[in-house]
């Protein structure tokens, strides 16, 4: 194998000043970086793709209150990976080995070897199948709306990158029916035409309510949330007896107004109907990464699943963009970033 060159500099980006009002350009800092030599039971890898996801934006306020590190002002930025080993002083990686990490935001990384999870080159497609967020959709679906067949199940933020994918997880797993809620007409072709969705609606045309008694006249058995909001309030309305709700995100309050993280609860409705609300917010066990991909790769195989994505071109340049433009809808499914042209 020929030992790929390594360059002395690298682009990485930085977060410039914490976020107090709308999220601009301003907030990144791109620079160039020197590439620290690895010490012993290190490795250097070049990262081929990183991952933008919408709590990126969270992370950049100065106390986000989440169960992750927030972003420091000054340092570079932290989120999903994967690359190329390309240099190796330890014994458990060796050079060509595919990886996963946590430092996207940066051309190469390097540091301990156990600090990369080794990923099978030969699972998926492309690499960038690893970078979605699966795991949090899977777990979500399976474990905690515990989706089954005789299910009605209502997915808001259907287009987005863990939607996309909760969607078709339900199906998947045999579900009666899957409503998808988006903000355009084209994601709505697009979750009904490409992800086997049953039906989807435009949250903006009229109220969510009516449309949601359209299309589960006889009331929903799961709701998936990943905005909150008016979408929250109207799914009680239309839940039927012992209904599940798996929160998973708040889109409408994190990316639009303050308003949508705060829903009003029908608390009458939710105790009559006894609906079971359960938010979960997780950091990833083994286990569940490991059931996400055991599952994603046999449905590829079987032709039941796509990965609903966009691929960046541009390069670690045009990542701050591409997250503002994530956080706008302008994009559809998992948003990646190609690095490299490996
Ligand atoms: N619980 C957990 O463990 C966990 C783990 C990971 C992620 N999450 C959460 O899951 C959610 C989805 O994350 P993601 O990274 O996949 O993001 P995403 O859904 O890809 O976010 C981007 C989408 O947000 C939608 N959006 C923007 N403004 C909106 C508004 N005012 N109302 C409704 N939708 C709006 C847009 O879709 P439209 O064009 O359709 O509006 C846009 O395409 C987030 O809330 C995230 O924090 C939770």
């Amino acid at each position: 194998m020929i030992t790929p060159k390594i360059p002395a500099k690298c682009l990485e980006v930085r977060l410039a000043k914490h976020l107090e009002g709308p999220l601009t350009l301003d907030h990144f800092d791109v620079v160039e970086a020197d590439l620290a030599e690895p010490a012993d039971g290190e490795v250097v890898v070049r990262n081929d793709f990183m991952q933008l996801t919408a709590v990126m934006q969270d992370l950049m306020t100065p106390h986000p209150d989440l169960p992750m590190p927030p972003y420091q002002v000054g340092q570079r930025l932290w989120g999903g990976g994967i690359g190329t080993v390309v240099q190796s002083n330890s014994p458990d990686l060796a050079v060509g080995d595919l990886v996963q990490n946590m430092d996207g935001w940066a051309e190469y990384s390097v540091g301990p070897a156990g600090q990369y999870y080794k990923a099978d080159p030969t699972l998926y497609p492309s690499p960038e199948y690893y970078l979605t967020q699966g795991p949090t959709a899977y777990h979500g679906i399976a474990d905690v709306a515990e989706v089954g067949e005789s299910d009605v199940v209502f997915v808001s933020g259907a287009a987005g990158g863990v939607g996309s994918l909760a969607g078709q997880i339900a199906k998947c797993r045999g579900a009666k029916r899957v409503i998808g809620s988006a903000g355009s007409k084209a994601k709505v072709e697009y979750l009904v035409n490409e992800l086997g969705y049953d039906a989807a609606f435009d949250y903006h045309d009229g109220p969510v309510v009516d449309r949601l008694r359209e299309l589960a006249p006889d009331g929903i058995n799961v709701f998936f949330d990943t905005v909150g909001g008016e979408q929250f309030e109207a799914a009680v309305q239309v839940a039927a007896q012992d209904a599940r709700f798996a929160l998973c995100g708040a889109l409408s309050g994190q990316v639009g107004n303050s308003e949508g993280a705060f829903p009003r609860l029908d608390i009458m409705t939710a105790i009559v109907r006894q609906i079971v609300l359960r938010p979960y917010a997780t950091f990833h066990t083994p286990e569940q990464i490991w059931a996400w991909h055991q599952h994603f790769s046999q449905w590829l195989k079987e032709g039941k699943f796509v990965l609903p994505g966009t691929t960046l071109k541009g390069g670690l340049s045009e990542a701050p963009a591409g997250l503002l433009n994530l956080l706008a809808g302008k994009y559809q499914g998992n948003v990646v970033v190609k690095l490299s042209e490996s």
